[in-house]
């Protein structure tokens, strides 16, 4: 636990909302919360006891690591920092510390047994529920407008995709199922758009639950460019294999040509190629590669690479968030990419209604001005960029959340997939990890600069 940095400071606000506004904020953050709950709560009892307390990847938790660090959060965050209450457990917080255990330390710790993690998220969500009935959403930057309790439906949803990636890494048959998303009719509009040149905002200042990498709203400069209209899908990607991309050093990032020969990496993961055709295991389900489908399990490497063999680029995420929230009409920059309402099942593929992404082209009434489809949802996109502060950033809540990630080493991921919960994306949310990572819901489109 890391103490708020500005738990106490009066915080101004806008001064402006409405009593209903209030209202309508404390109606969604316990909607959010209560939806990231039935998440949780399907993510880890569709499988046995053995199977929640077990490391199923040394990249990730064993489930019932994330049950109770969830519920540990909430009550750092909630109970303690805004409620002002004394620790139900102080014994088991280090043991939830994120950066004080390595995941593949956490399954040797004397981590709560299945039914007492289970025990211990449900009474601390009873009393966090109790606390949003009555909580101020005003005079602290952490209670203004809600920030807290949007923090902690966040940080649970982004726990539930985790989860999600623990359950495609673990053998034996799916435990889960879904829904497949509805056929789309083929995709035939132009593979690309151009975006205009010139001035537009990126970040948010007066987004109340942006979280605070995404913030303040600043001006950026960007060239005009041409970006993908949807992203690349495995017909496409698999071109690339097959043409001997994984072979061929000129596509690569010194770094990534290095990666792929050192671990033999010569295809997305989890393909297999079988005779004459590639198959994919998805959920314990391993059947033929769907060719309209977005790509899935590839490393920023691979996606750098591909770009390049395309004769192409990578956009950088400036001009991924111009392209997901610029108005042309007016200017002005959107939540996302078809306007400020909040997300519905049919502009994207989000909060696991679907257990992978929907074929390109999917979700016409998603798409921005300019015609780009699926920025939000179905797969992470993989930027150009560095994960960097914007001008004028403040940690807040705490360092951890973001700051100490700052720097070249990750890359900034994009737009959210099939397995975030709408709560925890926007136009303006940023994901990053290490380039090499691919076991999360990662896919990528491509860009160019205008030929001048
Ligand atoms: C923003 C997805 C990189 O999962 O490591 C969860 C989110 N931070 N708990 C992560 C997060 C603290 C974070 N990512
Ligand atoms: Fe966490």
């Amino acid at each position: 636990m890391t103490a708020p940095e500005t738990d106490t400071d009066t915080y101004a606000g806008t001064g402006s909302r409405s009593e209903t506004d209030t209202e309508a904020l404390r109606d969604r953050a316990l909607a959010c919360l209560v939806d990231a709950r039935d998440r949780t709560t399907l993510l880890t009892s569709c499988v046995d006891e053995p199977d929640l307390t077990a490391q199923h990847s040394p990249l990730m938790s064993p489930l019932v690591w994330d049950l109770a660090h969830i519920g540990n959060q909430e009550e750092q965050w909630l109970l303690r920092a805004v409620g002002g209450r004394e620790p139900m457990r102080p014994e088991i917080d280090t043991l939830y510390d994120a950066f004080e255990h390595p995941r593949a330390a956490r399954p040797s710790l004397p981590l709560l047994p299945p039914a007492e993690a289970r025990q211990y998220a449900a009474e601390v969500r009873g009393r966090a529920l109790d606390l949003l009935a009555s909580a101020d959403f005003d005079g602290t930057r952490l209670t203004e407008a809600g920030f807290a309790f949007g923090m902690i439906a966040q940080h649970e949803q982004q726990h539930d995709e985790t989860m999600l990636i623990t359950h495609q890494l673990r053998k034996g048959p799916r435990a889960l199922s879904a829904p497949d998303p509805a056929p789309a009719a083929p995709y035939t509009g132009p593979a690309e758009v151009l975006v205009p040149g010139g001035p537009f905002t990126m970040g948010t200042s007066d987004e109340p639950w942006a979280l605070d990498n995404e913030r303040p709203a600043h001006p950026r400069e960007v060239a005009p460019f041409w970006i993908d209209t949807t992203p690349v899908t495995n017909a496409a990607y698999q071109a690339f294999v097959e043409d001997g991309g994984y072979d061929t050093e000129r596509w690569w990032a010194p770094d990534g040509w290095a990666h792929v020969r050192q671990h033999s990496i010569e295809a997305p993961l989890f393909w297999r190629r079988d005779g004459g055709q590639w198959l994919r295991r998805r959920f314990g389900v391993t059947e033929p590669v769907p060719p309209d489908e977005p790509v899935l399990h590839v490393c920023w490497y691979e996606a750098d690479a591909y770009a390049r063999w395309a004769g192409r680029r990578l956009p950088t995420e400036t001009e991924w968030e111009k392209a997901a929230r610029f108005d042309p009409a007016t200017g002005r920059s959107r939540r996302y990419p078809w306007g400020d309402a909040d997300p519905a099942p049919e502009h994207a593929n989000l909060g696991q209604r679907h257990l992978g992404p929907a074929p390109a082209g999917s979700y016409p009434a998603g798409a921005s001005p300019l015609g780009v489809r699926q920025l939000i949802g179905d797969v992470w996109e993989w930027t150009a960029s560095d994960f960097l502060p914007y001008p004028g950033f403040a940690a807040f809540p705490y360092k951890e959340y973001s700051e100490v990630f700052f720097g070249p080493e990750h890359k900034v991921l994009r737009g959210g997939s099939f397995a975030v919960g709408p709560v925890a994306c926007r136009g303006t949310f940023r994901n990053w990890d290490y380039p090499v990572r691919r076991q999360i819901f990662s896919g990528f489109r491509t860009a160019r600069s205008e030929a001048v």
